[in-house]
């Protein structure tokens, strides 16, 4: 059998399959069955600043005159966010006695402020690395690309200030420089990356004139952004793993993502699709797909396809342009 093994942040995986933050992976029972399925590593669900500030305002709106008082919006304030946190520490107490595998906590932080404290909690009940998940969209026309950049890197050295657990940063792909920013992201202490991110996105409804939301899950053909910058920013940008996310549906994704580079595959949407049953399909082909090639380790294979091993690295940067426009097919 191929050792499947590897190291993702320092931690040792079995195998480089990690289910992403999702609702896959809030309660204790779904993790143990995660594990039971053979996956390498779980991300938790993420801490969601920006929920707790709303819930924060809906109760206190909806607070009754008559029940006010001076100190009640600091008192239901600090009751939630504190609920919101100990419910979250208690998750992670829970898996760290119940299951092996490494448990990966996660933030979504809007700001970096009061950050620091829940990143260094989540340390203290005994998360083995965290990942945080920014997410902002810039909307105001007066920040520069540097401001943007400056607010991700502003985070993540916030929160390494206080936790000693690896941390990763996981990020969209609308960055001018890419392969620029992951540099900085590991020059500011981020021991992974995971590109990437896959944002509620809008719609319109042409039957009611209003917005809507699109799919939330991801399709096979997602792959192909995280598959491009997988392999150039894993030629490009060294001491930094990559968890590649977004698209991996099944174990050619997986491999396809190895080869160009990634550290591991996260998942997601191919199991709220396709249901766990689908860890066996994507572990197996794994391991046939090794023994096929007789590798032997993860690591003999890992990278062979990333920007820098190709002798035509432009393949990564304009291969639909030099398919389609060159003349040779059309
Ligand atoms: C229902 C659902 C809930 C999610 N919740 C989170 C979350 O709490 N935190 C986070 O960082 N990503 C969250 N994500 C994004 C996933 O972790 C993942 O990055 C994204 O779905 C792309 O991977 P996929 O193509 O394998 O689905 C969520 C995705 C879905 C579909």
């Amino acid at each position: 059998m191929p050792d499947l093994s590897t190291t993702y942040m320092g931690l040792m995986l079995k195998n480089p399959l990690v289910v992403s933050s999702s609702g896959l992976t809030n309660s204790i029972d779904k993790i143990i069955q995660l594990e039971e399925k053979g996956v390498g590593a779980i991300v938790l669900k993420s801490l969601f600043e920006e929920q707790i500030n709303n819930e924060v305002s809906f109760v206190i709106r909806n607070e009754s005159r008559e029940n006010s008082h001076p100190d009640a919006e600091e008192y239901i304030s600090d009751y939630i966010r504190e609920n919101n946190l100990q419910t979250y520490l208690d998750l992670i107490r829970m898996a760290k006695s119940a299951v092996k595998i490494p448990v990966i906590a996660s933030i979504n932080c809007v700001s970096g402020f009061e950050w620091m404290a829940f990143a260094s909690n989540i340390e203290k009940a005994g998360a083995d690395a965290l990942e945080i998940n920014a997410f902002m969209v810039p909307t105001d026309r007066k920040l520069s690309s540097a401001d943007i950049e400056f607010k991700y890197l502003d985070i993540l050295t916030e929160v390494r200030r206080v936790v000693k657990i690896p941390v990763a940063m996981k990020i969209g792909y609308n960055f001018t420089n890419l392969v620029g920013m992951v540099d900085k992201l590991q020059t500011n202490g981020a021991k992974a990356v995971v590109m990437f991110n896959r944002f509620y996105e809008p719609d319109i409804d042409l039957e009611t004139l209003g917005m809507t939301t699109s799919s939330i899950y991801s399709s096979p053909a997602d792959i192909r952004q995280s598959l491009r910058w997988t392999g150039i920013v894993s030629g490009k940008v060294r001491n930094i793993d990559i968890a590649a996310s977004t698209g991996i549906h099944d174990g050619e994704a997986l491999v396809k993502q190895l080869l160009a580079g990634a550290t591991v595959g996260q998942i997601c949407s191919t199991l709220y699709l396709n249901g766990f049953g689908q860890i066996d399909e994507i572990l197996g082909y794994l391991g046939s797909f090794m023994k096929k090639w007789n590798f032997k380790q993860v690591s003999d294979f890992r990278g062979k396809l990333s920007y820098t091993k190709l002798p035509n690295p432009a393949m990564y940067e304009r291969a639909q342009f030099m398919k389609y426009y060159s003349g040779q097919n059309n």
